[in-house]
């Protein structure tokens, strides 16, 4: 039974719909029309919706062991037991062993790695072109994970990497799987084996090279690489166990990083004297206050992960509100950050809002989850945003030049039809 639901509403919901050109917009009217809980209603399918701190910390710390993280859909069939995906031991096991490559106090040995790979990429610019900064700072993400994570320079793969990964994160994207389970997909089994074979390839370069710094010299069991798969190898983890957790570090690691970039130009773009003074700020500053501001306001208008995908494991009480044990809960990143209970003209871009000084409820501002299943790479995503754009916006002058963009509902929240920019070289001889 859904709850919630009327003809009004209904058709309000759709006009919101065929106006933003995504569920964001319907999402929004149900928030307004009826508070910080609803159903979804929509037939075959209609998860409940929380929002709002209260929602948010009781799904994420209070009440998450009532909760699963996912539970049968294309994530899970794609990530296997990857650490985003499984529950209780196992995930607090692969999680342990893969945070000391992504811990803060590891991130300055990364920064050289970020500047060479984004200044690799914006090389290719010809001055004055017009660039789709959704594909450039996709690729600047893929080339930085796959050298942080696995030790792989990606560069002359990316071609062939490119149609795999589009497909493997088409595959996890909200679509007709939703309404209905068994439907076949049969053309991603061509793209995702290819992806897999390639992570395998990956895999066995690896212990290949482990068991020669080993037999070089059997006395040394420390070997000098350290990154994430050097600590899953050494776990004694079997292929396919690392393969899943290559595979979700991998597009966990640069889906959302590619948004947070891609959305961060079309903001700027849209804002002529906030990037103005951004620009000044980084010309003239060695650690810019105004560049954590925009990253921070961006994630919090478009937050690259918007929604939490859970299933309950027995029922739990919103408020009065009880979801039935087995519902599909969701709670929504998005609405919260876009709640103006909350937030002073909520649809603004105002970087200032997050000045030093000023402060936000907790569980209020979450583009990073919380709670023990925050994000992992959290550190590192916002590291490697502030670096990039820092070096972009040093060496380019960026001008927007497609007036319409809206937030497509992907595996992340991506700006679309893309983030179209002309780039100009600001000094020539600095890049
Ligand atoms: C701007 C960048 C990023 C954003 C906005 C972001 C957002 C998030 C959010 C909201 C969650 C929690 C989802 C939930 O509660 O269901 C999450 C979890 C996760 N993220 Fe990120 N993420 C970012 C970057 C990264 C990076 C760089 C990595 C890897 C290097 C990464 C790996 C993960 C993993 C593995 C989890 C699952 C953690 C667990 O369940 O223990 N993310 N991320």
């Amino acid at each position: 039974m859904t709850q919630n639901i009327n003809p009004e509403l209904g058709r309000a919901a759709l006009r919101a719909l065929i106006k933003e050109g995504s569920p964001l917009g319907p999402l929004k009217v149900m928030a307004q029309a009826v508070g910080r809980f609803f159903q979804i209603p929509l037939p075959m399918f209609h998860p409940y919706i929380v929002f709002g701190p209260q929602a948010n910390r009781k799904v994420l710390v209070s009440d998450r062991e009532k909760l699963f993280w996912r539970n049968g859909d294309p994530v899970t069939t794609l990530l296997r037991r990857g650490v985003l995906v499984v529950d209780g031991d196992e995930h607090d096991h692969y999680r342990k062993l893969m945070e000391p490559s992504l811990h803060p106090s590891v991130l300055a040995g990364y920064s050289q790695m970020i500047i060479s790979h984004t200044d690799r990429v914006s090389a290719q610019w010809r001055d004055g072109q017009k660039v789709d900064m959704l594909i450039e700072s996709r690729k600047i993400a893929l080339l930085i994970i796959m050298d942080a994570l696995f030790g792989v320079d990606a560069w002359n793969e990316l071609q062939h990497l490119w149609k795999p990964i589009l497909k493997a994160i088409e595959y996890i994207s909200p679509g007709l799987w939703i309404f209905w389970r068994q439907i076949p997909r049969p053309g991603y089994r061509k793209w995702l084996k290819q992806f897999d074979e390639y992570l395998f390839e990956i895999i066995t370069d690896r212990r290949r090279q482990t068991m020669d710094d080993l037999s070089s010299d059997p006395s040394s069991v420390v070997h000098c690489r350290s990154d994430l798969l050097q600590h899953l190898v050494d776990a004694g983890l079997t292929d396919d166990v690392i393969r899943d957790q290559m595979l979700t570090m991998l597009i966990a690691g640069h889906d959302t990083s590619t948004a947070l970039l891609a959305w961060t130009f079309a903001l700027l773009g849209q804002h002529a004297a906030i990037h103005e003074r951004l620009v000044d700020e980084i010309d003239t500053l060695e650690k810019s206050p105004l560049l954590d501001q925009v990253i921070k306001e961006s994630m919090r208008l478009y937050p690259p992960i918007h929604i939490g995908n859970r299933v309950g494991k027995e029922n739990m009480d919103f408020n009065g509100n009880v979801i039935p044990a087995g519902s599909r809960i969701f709670y929504s990143i998005y609405l919260t950050h876009r709640d103006p209970r909350i937030w002073e003209q909520a649809d603004e871009f105002c970087p200032e809002r997050f000045a030093q000084g000023r402060t936000t409820p907790p569980f209020a501002y979450i583009p990073f989850g919380g709670g023990p299943r925050a994000c992992i790479g959290a550190a590192f995503g916002q590291a490697e945003a502030r670096l990039v754009l820092k070096r972009l916006l040093q060496n380019y002058r960026f001008e927007l030049l497609n007036s319409k963009i809206h937030a497509h509902m992907g595996a992340t929240l991506e700006p679309r039809p893309g983030v179209f920019m002309r780039v100009t070289k600001r000094n020539p001889k600095a890049s």
